[in-house]
């Protein structure tokens, strides 16, 4: 089963007076009108517990989507039992038949579901149509597509015979069950982690974060539309730390793809460590972390390309994107150009709720969130070593708002130049125009992530210093463009440092990960 390298699925625009925003705003509205019930999905089971969360869109809090049910301890149990009772039933089918379950999955999004899955993004996680729909629709359904097509690159791939001698490999799922643990800002990496580790065989116990839970429950449903056995992929909305204890003391265990925090996967690494003598087999650890990324201007760049990468790719989502620009360097021949363009561009952006489709600028996810963005800007507005350009303000009377904010760091290793903030906050640092390459260090040295970055500028010269010694400083390297927006098939995406473990999601490489190759050789 050969499947050619499929086209990206192409992004709906939303113009006034179109049919796929008619059909989006009708969505919505339904949602909200629905006062749903979440259940878990363990075993094929809609699982309801009793014990309710209720969730509310970031931006409007004043009203109640219904709420999901939150699971313990022997939830945790029944899943990872769930799994590895499907297990064999799920290697044992014929590999084109589970591919042609994902690849139904992403035609159920693309022509019935791309207004729910879009409404769900949009109301839990507070995106625009327009990052719902690059999100929720077309990343999540060339993942489901983009996988099959590595996949049976992978498979195909078979070594030499000799005289004599018959070889082959057997592209073997993980023995186990894999953990996919996901994060709230993206519903296509959410859906990507589970769906690609049991593309390849196995069976997983997923778990979304508890603001993700609404979107997460959609693809389940699609996915168990598409066909997918019950017990396969189990969802469960669990405490993490108490999902940690379970999952990571479980001889089973086989493997985890994380994404989310550096902080969380470091924690998750060491209690894998600690339990390492209890697996059968060494698991998979695979995790995309965080990032503090970096736009770089050569005195060379186009003042409005230079602006738009900024504006784009720092307030895009509210700047939740783990490739979201967050530290910028100006060179000072352009800065007071720059400068004056940014902040009046940034001052256009209209923020509101998603209800709303003229709002650029939206919620961010959560009190947590809000209250740490706060405290960096409420710093940064007393602190000598910073001046704030424009926004800097905060409310949550209705929403968890934050003005787009732009700040000037006087100082290059100044905290929001070094620390993810995960918000709508852009530092800029203005650097001497002809000391480039002395910056370009800087760059590489200031965090200790590696994940996006960007270098602007029409010096074909510069342009390859920058690419050769911003090196190993992002796994995802742009120039001429915003750090943001990888598409699968073309960039694939993730990165090094404390930014994770660079298994590429997307490609061929991160599927290698939820495979075990077995050698065989008969001698005839
Ligand atoms: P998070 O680390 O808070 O949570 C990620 C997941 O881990 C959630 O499901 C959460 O409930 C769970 N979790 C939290 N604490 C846990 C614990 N102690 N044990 C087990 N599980 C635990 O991340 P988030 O706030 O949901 O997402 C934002 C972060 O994700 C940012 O740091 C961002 O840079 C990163 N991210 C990275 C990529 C990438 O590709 N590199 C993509 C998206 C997001
Ligand atoms: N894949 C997402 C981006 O590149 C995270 O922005």
């Amino acid at each position: 089963f050969n499947y050619p390298m499929p086209a990206n699925e192409p992004v709906l625009g939303y113009a006034p007076g179109s049919a796929e925003r008619a059909a989006l705003k009708k969505a919505i509205a339904d949602a909200k009108k629905k006062q749903m019930e979440i259940p878990m999905y363990i075993g094929g089971r809609a699982v309801k517990t009793g014990k309710k969360v209720e969730i509310r869109p970031p931006h409007e809090l004043s009203h109640t989507l219904g709420f999901f049910h939150r699971g313990e301890d022997k939830h945790i149990n029944q899943a990872i039992d769930a799994a590895l009772k499907a297990k064999s039933g799920w290697e044992a089918m014929p590999w084109e038949d589970r591919a042609a379950i994902f690849l139904k999955a992403a035609d159920l999004i693309a022509q019935k579901y791309r207004a729910e899955l879009n409404a769900a993004t949009m109301l839990c996680q507070s995106k625009n149509p327009y990052q719902a729909e690059i999100d929720s629709a077309c990343e999540l359904i060339d993942f489901l597509r983009f996988n099959v097509h590595f996949l049976s690159e992978i498979y195909r791939q078979q070594p030499n015979d000799a005289p004599g001698v018959k070889n082959r490999t057997e592209w073997r799922p993980l023995e186990g069950f894999v953990l996919a643990l996901t994060p709230f800002n993206f519903t296509a990496i959410a859906g990507n982690l589970p769906t690609s580790a049991a593309l390849c065989g196995n069976v997983v116990v997923w778990k979304p974060a508890d603001s993700q839970v609404y979107s997460a429950q959609v693809v389940m449903k699609i996915l168990k539309e598409a066909g997918l056995p019950d017990g396969v992929i189990n969802l469960i909305y669990v405490s993490g730390q108490k999902l940690g204890k379970i999952v990571f003391a479980h001889p089973d265990f086989a493997g985890i793809h994380f994404t989310g925090s550096s902080a969380v996967f470091n924690t998750i690494w060491k209690t894998i460590g600690e339990n390492i003598s209890r697996y059968k087999s060494y698991p998979r650890i695979v995790g995309e972390t965080g990032g503090k990324d970096f736009v770089m201007i050569h005195k060379s760049a186009n003042v409005d390309e230079a602006v738009t990468a900024l504006a784009r790719g720092a307030f895009e989502y509210q700047g939740q994107k783990c490739s979201a620009a967050s530290r910028a360097y100006i060179p000072s021949n352009l800065a007071e150009k720059i400068k004056a363009k940014l902040v009046a561009t940034v001052k256009t952006f209209k923020m509101g709720p998603v209800d709303d489709f003229s709002n650029f600028v939206n919620a961010v996810i959560d009190e947590k969130s809000f209250d740490k963005i706060s405290t960096y800007l409420k710093n940064a507005a007393k602190d000598r070593k910073a001046s704030i350009l424009v926004g800097g303000n905060c409310d949550k009377s209705a929403g968890y708002f934050v003005e787009p904010t732009v700040i000037e760091a006087k100082d290059p290793k100044y905290v929001t130049m070094c620390e993810e903030i995960f918000g709508p906050v852009l530092t800029i640092y203005v650097y001497d125009a002809d000391k480039f390459e002395q910056t370009l260090d800087l760059v590489n040295a200031t965090s200790p992530y590696a994940l996006t970055g960007s270098i602007l500028g029409q010096d074909r010269a510069a342009i390859a210093l920058a690419t050769e010694k911003l090196r190993f400083a992002a796994g995802n390297f742009y120039i001429n463009d915003k750090p943001t927006g990888a598409v699968v098939g073309q960039q694939p995406f993730g990165g090094a440092r404390a930014s994770g473990t660079n298994d590429k999601a997307g490609s061929a490489l991160n599927l290698y990960r939820w495979l075990s190759a077995r050698s065989i050789k008969e001698t005839l």
